[in-house]
């Protein structure tokens, strides 16, 4: 049984009968002393509950007495103590930590049990849109969202990942426009950004556009060709396209993003432009969708709870909403997005919290429909990026341009490491966890000195954590000891060391609750739809682990057999720590360097 567990069950076996009837062992919340001075664990349930016995005892701590009491008789090895105003704290014996020590999960396998889920889910992220630049907030969704993904793939969930692209709409009839009169195709084909000059064609659309109202009318002409299928029309439209996709997928290797669906280029709103007629028809057959004022097609919300959302206009052009609709509509009916017993999937779409209104407006719209029900259609939003030198603001109609914030980041990381190879993989973890780290709902002031730290909550930290650990297990295997042999486990270590009967060190067992914590956090995160609760948690094992580093020669000259003991538990405990902080900065999408 795990040692959680064994103390809420001979806590709650401890309760006056009152109590014990009322709580559940389950909700028995027991927490990791910031001092391990005091304890192991720690519950404030005598104060918590205190209330419901008020008659029965004279204060908390009385309570807290008893209980401390009754635990005692059932757990000698558990020494209980009552503090404060009635919190309860708890001292394992040494015993019992070699024991946990020898139950750790020693490969990647066994790190977090697998469970089986029959739910499929989509997480679609990024989604960027083609012709215009791939934004901060594109990144944050892409890094967030692939984040997300893996929780549930970690946890044992078949994953989908999308990239809705934004790959259709009234702009295009414009792009063409301004390609036509003004560009140079073959120019803007071998420019550095094709991206960037195809946003500049489209700002002189616009600024021409207020001289020349027909332009508008042109550009319109120019859409519906698009939408007929015109040959010249889809081409410059193709080409757009794959302009554009090639500067995102640069993007998205240096990030080490993949995405699995419509081979790997995710299903964008142009997919689903042939959907739309029929979609609308149907959509049509229902007394919530009306035909408001000059035609247009909108679906209105019982008691005005939202306002209405339009999914065609007067002139039958179709919108976001309709190419997002066709889209949920198509996922239903795909074999493969369905569960082993037939559930519709989760979706999953990380998307800036800007568009809450409308993913609520579209959720509504689904359960109206009958599609989805609460909880399968979730909207992971994030924050506005803000950035606190004035040089990068969009404010000031300055694009940012992702290449360069990324080039940026990774010259800044050279200057630290002085590697281009390593600068490149510590950049990229720098800024994922730059933006994984703290609840993604809230703005983010971006601040590169915070982001390249080596010494705060950083990327940076936690990779030089993690090439320290590697670093010691690689000279200890000079020596001739490699801990990482499979036919050594921490069962026979901790037997051994069981019997030679040495001390754990405060600092060892701290790291060693921390590990057991691991599969715990994980599930967590992804139920959440929260990265940063693991980003904390593998902050604070890389943070403990340094402090065990600076205190302890691990590898020092070793005579005798309890020395020799003693290094061999402690590399052992370096290995552990080395695959939790591997493993978990993986989930995360942050790749790990063996040295730095
Ligand atoms: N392309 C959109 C934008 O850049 C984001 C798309 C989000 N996903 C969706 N299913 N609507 O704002």
């Amino acid at each position: 049984m795990q040692i959680e567990e064994q103390l809420r069950t001979a806590i709650s076996a401890s309760l006056p009968e009152k109590l014990a009837k009322l709580i559940n062992p389950e909700e028995i919340v027991l927490e990791q002393p910031k001092d391990s001075n005091f304890g192991d664990f720690s519950t404030n349930l005598a104060m918590l509950k205190y209330d419901l016995v008020a008659d029965d005892f004279a204060s908390p701590r009385e309570l807290a007495a008893l209980i401390v009491k009754n635990f005692q008789l059932q757990q000698p090895a558990i020494t209980a103590s009552v503090a404060g105003f009635g919190f309860i704290n708890f001292k394992l014996s040494d015993s019992i930590f070699w024991q946990i020590f020898a139950d750790l999960p020693q490969s990647e396998a066994e790190l977090i049990p697998a469970t089986k889920h029959s739910q499929k889910v989509i997480v679609e992220y990024s989604s960027p849109n083609i012709a215009k630049p791939f934004n901060i907030g594109h990144l944050r969704s892409t890094i967030i969202g692939d984040a997300v993904a893996n929780l549930y793939q970690a946890v044992g969930y078949q994953v989908f990942r999308d990239n809705h692209l934004g790959d259709w709409g009234t702009q295009f009839g414009k792009q063409i426009v301004a390609i036509k009169k003004w560009g140079d195709e073959e120019a803007i084909a071998s420019s550095a950004s094709p991206v960037a000059e195809l946003v500049k064609l489209y700002v002189k659309f616009h600024q021409e556009a207020e001289q020349d109202e027909s332009l508008n009318d042109e550009a319109r002409w120019w859409f519906k060709k698009l939408e007929a299928g015109d040959q010249e029309a889809r081409r410059l439209w193709q080409r757009c396209i794959d302009w554009s996709l090639s500067e995102f997928n640069k993007i998205y290797q240096r990030l080490g993003v993949k995405f699995t669906e419509n081979d790997g280029r995710g299903y964008g709103e142009s997919f689903f432009e042939p959907m739309l007629n029929d979609l609308i028809n149907d959509l049509m057959q229902n007394d919530f969708v009306k035909e408001g004022e000059g035609g247009a097609k909108l679906i209105f919300y019982p008691n005005d709870q939202y306002p209405p959302l339009m999914i065609q206009k007067g002139d039958g052009a179709t919108l976001y909403a309709t190419r997002d609709l066709a889209a949920d509509k198509w996922r239903l009916e795909q074999e493969r997005y369905r569960g082993d017993q037939g559930e519709r999937p989760i979706i999953i779409n990380e998307v800036g919290s800007e568009q809450s209104l409308y993913f609520q407006q579209l959720y509504q719209a689904e359960e109206m429909l009958g599609w989805y029900q609460p909880g399968e259609r979730l909207h992971l939003k994030h924050g506005l990026y803000r950035f606190s030198d004035g040089k990068m603001s969009t404010r000031k109609g300055q694009v940012i341009w992702l290449n360069e914030v990324l080039d940026k980041a990774q010259a800044k990381a050279e200057e630290l490491c002085g590697d281009r190879e390593t600068a490149k993989v510590l950049s990229i973890a720098a800024l994922k966890w730059n933006d994984l780290k703290r609840n993604s709902q809230l703005a983010v002031t971006f601040n590169w000195d915070e982001v390249l730290n080596l010494q705060g909550n950083s990327g940076p930290y936690l990779l030089y954590a993690y090439a320290r650990a590697k670093s010691i297990l690689a000279k200890a295997k000079e020596q001739g000891i490699d801990v990482s042999n499979r036919d050594v486990s921490n069962k026979r270590d901790s037997q051994a060391l069981l019997a030679a009967n040495l001390t754990m060190e405060p600092l060892e067992k701290a790291i060693i609750q921390t590990l057991t914590n691991f599969a715990k956090v994980v599930q967590q995160s992804q139920r959440q739809l929260n990265p940063a609760l693991l980003c904390q948690y593998l902050y604070n094992l890389a943070s403990q682990f340094n402090s065990f580093y600076n205190k302890y020669q691990i590898l020092q000259d070793s005579s005798g057999e309890e020395a020799i003991l003693r290094r061999d538990f402690r590399l052992r405990l370096v290995l552990q720590v080395s695959l939790v902080l591997k493993t978990g900065l993986n989930i995360l999408g942050i790749e790990t360097l063996e040295h730095l």
